[in-house]
């Protein structure tokens, strides 16, 4: 079997290290193990307009933010093939007739949906496209027969449904045009659902706590409220810059830049015990932060000077989605033994 990973990003908004450790990072490692056939990676525009019908010009301008956030992580467009959702038409198409294939009882049931309903406020006037873009987007991950997809853990009920989908098209019309695609998402908890800098939720732009991928400035911090002197013993669980150190510090990183400590083992040890300052953690996590980040933001900053390549990328790779999607479309319409 042929592997093919697909992933894609709402264009919403600049990208933070949360969205970078919780999904991004996966990309860009299993771009380089180089394990794979066919890569795609896309602004999901299309799925964006169903909460942001009101405001198309800000999508709009975040589809080419996103997709220089996505290379500038280490994704090559020479490697992966990056399109825009909406300017493949076949998606839609395709939703149509997986339309059929679900219940209104089963999307009410989706809980992502669910709790972005809640935060929305859409009450009782959920708009419908809203409410059915999980399986739209089990179009995107179908059209291009993706059997591995790297997303965030909030996506896990979306990969979900697009099992079933496929599930139940391949029994209805007795086919196996339509391959059941598998979740990817990071290992540790601490990855999947980075906290703030404020310490208590997940980093998201609304709650003002985010860290994004251009950011100068690293951060303001939340540590321990308790641990006001130098020689109080402080607590590293709850600990948000603990809770960073333990997803972004290297084997390397305390040689580099914290050498009287030989992991950090030791160094949580020392905070427990009392005697480590706040501003000794926080200087060793900036200058980690900085390692990691500096030179995605360098390339973001090269990308920003230079859109006409990215729209190329962007053109050249929307032509490559689109046969491979009308491919897949014209399979499903022979299954189905429809007009082809
Ligand atoms: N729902 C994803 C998000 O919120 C975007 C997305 C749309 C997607 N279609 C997809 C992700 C297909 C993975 C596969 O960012």
């Amino acid at each position: 079997m042929k592997n093919i990973i697909l992933t894609g990003d709402r264009p919403t908004g600049p990208l933070h290290i949360g969205h970078y450790v919780g999904s991004l990072r996966n990309r860009v490692l299993i771009q380089n193990e180089g394990n794979y056939d066919e890569m795609y990676v896309f602004a999901a525009d299309a799925q964006a307009l169903t909460d942001n019908f009101d405001n198309p010009k800000n999508v709009r301008k975040n589809v080419l933010e996103v997709v220089m956030d996505n290379i500038a992580c280490g994704l090559d467009p020479n490697k992966v093939v990056f399109f825009i959702q909406s300017e493949v038409p076949e998606l839609t198409e395709l939703t149509f007739y997986y339309m059929n294939l679900v219940t209104v009882s089963r999307l009410h049931r989706n809980p992502t949906v669910k709790e972005e309903i809640k935060v929305r406020g859409f009450d009782e006037s959920i708009p419908a496209g809203f409410f059915t873009y999980p399986v739209s987007q089990s179009a995107d991950i179908t059209a291009f027969k993706a059997n591995i997809v790297p997303v965030g853990e909030d996506q896990l009920p979306m990969v979900e449904q697009a099992r079933e989908i496929v599930r139940k098209f391949n029994s209805i019309y007795n086919t196996d045009v339509l391959v059941e695609p598998n979740a990817k998402i990071p290992n540790t908890e601490n990855e999947r659902r980075l906290v703030g800098t404020d310490g208590n939720a997940k980093m998201s732009k609304s709650l003002d706590n985010c860290i994004y991928l251009k950011d100068r400035k690293v951060f303001s911090m939340y540590t321990d409220p308790n641990h006001i002197k130098v020689e109080d013993p402080g607590k590293v669980e709850g600990n948000t810059v603990f809770t960073y150190l333990d997803v972004f510090c290297k084997d390397n990183s305390f040689s580099k830049y914290l050498p009287e400590y030989k992991n950090l083992d030791e160094l949580k040890e020392h905070y427990r015990k009392g005697g480590l300052g706040d501003m000794k953690i926080k200087r060793f996590l900036n200058d980690i932060l900085q390692e990691e980040l500096k030179p995605i933001r360098e390339k973001r900053e090269e990308l920003e000077r230079n859109p006409e390549y990215v729209l190329n990328v962007l053109k050249e790779g929307t032509m490559k989605a689109r046969k491979k999607a009308g491919e897949t479309l014209k399979e499903v319409k022979k299954a189905m033994n429809y007009f082809e």
